[in-house]
């Protein structure tokens, strides 16, 4: 069975609420969260207008089930509620009231008004808005997760053979400080722990193993894994490794005889955005990975990004994710 319907199969054991703030422009959300419904997978909530998303689903042939819910994406009834939460949120940029206003009315930053207020488990948005926007929306309302110091993002990678490793930081954090690179390296482990019920072992990558060169980005690698390593004296960590010498047993035993890792780390953290997002899309067009993600970690409440170019498998899997993620 895959990794991923290993997810799908715990999810509908939870059975989760699940927030989809573009379900009124987006008719692949719509079918997603019948599909998720329907196959008992989680509890779809649809935000928006519901004459909308009736009309959307009428004209594309989706048939509703008669107990999904629809609650407005910008309900007239609890503006004031929303207004004072982002006034909180955001009183120390001294916002104008016109510009809380624009919040109020816009459903990415309802769906985690209601995550915060726990009227939903995850959020998935992100098949209409940009990453960024979706970031955005979820900073402003659950906000960075007690611990963390920063929000990045993780990839599932499920390989042919089965084999499933999760790479980090491919789509969020473009050049992180080492503080930043060691809370992405354990917001990436419990990811991991998670999504596949195993303790991760993490190791952090650089064209250097152990002092084999030296550059200021290895420094910062070096800092980042000793600073990880006082957080989290549990699971298996090392760094700075090579990728053959993370991967390899034979390497690991010439090359870093010491690690802990022995040549099988499962959790890949890369020094910055530029080697994390090339190295997972050579995973998946060179040896036919399955890539999952972006997938968001660090933040307080699972909210869910897709890109623009999802399908509604894409967007049920992710919410899979979401309901995982946060149980
Ligand atoms: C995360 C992101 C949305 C922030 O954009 P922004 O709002 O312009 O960023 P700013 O620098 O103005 O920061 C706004 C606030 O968010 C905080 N912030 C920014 N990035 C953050 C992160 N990754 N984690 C936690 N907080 C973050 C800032 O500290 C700032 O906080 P403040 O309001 O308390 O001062 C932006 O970096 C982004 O779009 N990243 C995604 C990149 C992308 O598109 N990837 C996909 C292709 S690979």
């Amino acid at each position: 069975m895959s990794q991923l319907s290993k997810i799908r199969e715990k999810a509908s054991t939870v059975k989760k609420r699940v927030l989809f703030p573009e379900a009124a422009s987006d008719i692949r959300v719509i079918q997603a969260a019948v599909r998720l419904s329907t196959e008992n997978l989680a509890i779809p909530v649809l935000l928006g207008d519901r004459s909308e998303i009736t009309e959307l689903a009428n004209k594309n042939d989706v048939e509703l089930p008669v107990d999904l819910e629809i609650i407005p994406g910008s309900d007239p009834e609890t503006e004031d509620e929303r207004f004072q939460f982002f006034q909180e949120k955001l009183s120390h940029k001294n916002p104008t009231e016109e510009q809380i206003r624009q919040l109020c009315q816009n459903p990415l930053f309802t769906a985690g008004w209601l995550l915060e207020k726990g009227e939903g488990d995850a959020a998935v948005a992100g098949s209409v808005a940009s990453t960024g926007d979706v970031i955005r929306a979820a900073l402003r309302t659950v906000g960075v997760a007690e611990g963390s110091s920063i929000v990045s993002s993780s990839f599932l990678m499920e390989m042919p053979d089965g084999a499933v490793y999760t790479f980090a930081d491919c789509a969020v954090v473009p050049y992180p400080e080492a503080d930043q690179l060691a809370s992405i390296a354990l917001d990436s482990g419990k990811t991991h722990e998670l999504l596949n019920g195993k303790e991760p072992k993490i190791a952090f990558l650089s064209f250097s193993t152990k002092g084999s060169a030296s550059h200021d980005s290895v420094s910062l690698v070096q800092q980042a894994f000793s600073i990880a390593k006082q957080k989290n004296k549990v699971w298996k960590m090392d760094g700075e490794l090579q990728f053959d010498t993370a991967f390899v047993p034979e390497i690991a035993n010439r090359k870093a005889p010491e690690s802990p890792l022995k040549g099988k780390a499962d959790v890949f953290i890369f020094p910055n955005l530029d080697t994390g997002n090339i190295a997972y899309k050579i995973t998946e067009r060179l040896a036919g990975a399955l890539a999952t993600g972006p997938i968001l970690q660090g933040l307080s409440k699972p909210y869910m990004d897709l890109s623009r170019g999802c399908s509604v498998d894409d967007i049920v899997n992710t919410a899979c994710v979401g309901v995982v993620l946060s149980s």
